[in-house]
């Protein structure tokens, strides 16, 4: 309300489309909007909004999966255009939505749902429409960004650092969905399907959250020239028969301290993509907050308000189901860190494990002594299931303690 009040006379100037909001639903009536709400356009009951035939465009902003989804496809069969922010709805029933949009040819946007402010969706959607995206890595969840940059920064245990980002406001009161990945999952789902065009959902994605990473990793990390980042990873393989597979995964990783996405700190959102011909590409900003978010939802509208002027519609995506790669077939470079007994030969009972199931030693550190005895590894490349067999028959060990820590290194 505050972009279309403030620049309505730019936003016309500069693209024609004059904006007017003509209705706003809301939970709580009483609550202070700030001057530039007309309180007479709002309502409790959103239902006034996508019902109401002076409406062109509806904006959904609330979030969550019901109501939202029953209001946007009651909008768009009313033959309204919506723009979302809903990255957890459009993760589940994204397809569903679309396909409504694209019958009933009107359009449904959704830059603010990955990545906030940052322009990634029009970018992949419009401007690499003709480009072979290879591979989109990138950091999409500001709140666990903020708490590993900080124990990265200031050496804060995991539960010291959500604990600044939560008197901060990075991080909700129940910051399970940010923590455990599943905000940046339903973002890798999206970011696929519109990379890869072909339909990548929730479900599909594989994901581990950032709760196990541990002060000791990062320093570890750091010493070896890494920072920890919850990376999501969508990847296109192309098979010897032509046939095309797409892993598409959320999960920390350690990245090489030189790559541009280790320099990101704070709240800040990066992804890279890289295509064919294009080669690299970084698009890094603010990936959620008012404003920013705000900012990619007033793109959406005044792109639907011009489709409307010109009765077209944005290209739609395609709904044909993705062939998803299982992690457990996808090989990794991987971090072990090993709580053992202090004494002769457990080395070599662990080396002889690791070699027995195929995976290979990069480098190893040994830290501390007596009860504070732990082995870190880096290994070379190793299938996922080769490391998951090691692990297994390492906890068996009676010399080793506890598998301590368990991480990806990126493949930069
Ligand atoms: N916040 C960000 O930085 C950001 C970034 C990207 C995407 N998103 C997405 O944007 C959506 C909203 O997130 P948010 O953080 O902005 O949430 P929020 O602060 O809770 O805002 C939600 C708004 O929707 C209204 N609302 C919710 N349920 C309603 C209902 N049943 N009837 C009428 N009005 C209702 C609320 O009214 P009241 O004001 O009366 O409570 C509030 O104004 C989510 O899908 C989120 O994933 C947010």
């Amino acid at each position: 309300m505050r972009l279309i009040s403030a620049g309505g006379h730019q936003i016309k100037a500069q693209t024609g489309e004059e904006l007017q909001v003509c209705r706003i639903a809301v939970r709580d009536l009483t609550r202070d909007r700030g001057e530039w709400v007309d309180r007479s356009i709002l309502t409790d009951d959103p239902n006034e909004v996508v019902n109401d035939p002076d409406i062109d465009i509806v904006v959904e902003v609330m979030g969550g999966i019901d109501p939202a989804r029953h209001l946007i496809e009651s909008a768009i069969s009313a033959g309204k255009s919506v723009v979302t922010a809903n990255k957890a709805l459009l993760a589940v029933a994204g397809a569903e939505l679309t396909k409504l949009a694209d019958d009933s040819r009107k359009d449904i946007f959704f830059e603010a749902a990955v990545a906030g402010g940052i322009p990634l969706i029009r970018s992949l959607r419009v401007s690499l429409a003709g480009e072979r995206v290879r591979r989109i890595a990138g950091i999409v969840n500001g709140t666990t960004n903020f708490i590993l940059s900080s124990m990265s920064d200031s050496g804060a245990s995991y539960a010291e650092a959500l604990r600044i980002a939560t008197d901060l406001g990075y991080a909700e009161a129940d910051p399970t969905a940010d923590v455990e990945g599943d905000d940046a999952r339903a973002k890798a789902a999206i970011l696929a399907t519109v990379a890869f065009g072909k339909l990548v959902r929730f479900e599909d994605v594989y994901r581990e959250g950032i709760t196990k990473i541990t002060s000791d990793d990062i320093a570890f990390a750091k010493r070896h020239g890494f920072e920890i980042k919850l990376l999501a990873i969508c990847e296109l393989d192309e098979n010897a028969g032509g046939s095309e597979t797409i892993s598409v995964r959320v999960h920390p990783s350690l990245v090489p301290a030189s790559h541009p996405l280790a320099l990101v700190r704070d709240s800040f959102n990066a992804v890279f993509v890289t295509g064919d011909a294009v080669g690299e590409l970084m698009f890094y900003g603010r990936g959620a907050g008012g404003s920013p978010t705000a900012s990619a939802v007033l793109g959406d509208i005044i792109d639907a308000a011009h489709n409307l002027s010109y009765g077209v519609t944005e290209r739609q995506l395609s709904r044909d189901s993705a062939a998803i790669v299982d992690i457990a077939t996808t090989s990794n470079s991987f971090y072990v860190a090993l709580d053992v007994e202090d004494r002769p030969g457990v080395l070599a009972q662990v080396a002889s494990i690791f070699g027995r199931n195929l995976v290979s030693i990069y480098s190893m550190e040994q830290e501390g002594k007596g009860d504070e005895a732990r082995l870190v590894f880096i290994t070379h490349t190793a299938p996922e299931a080769a490391l998951h067999s090691t692990l297994e028959e390492l906890e068996e060990l009676e010399t080793v303690k506890r598998v301590a820590g368990f991480i990806r290194v990126f493949d930069a």
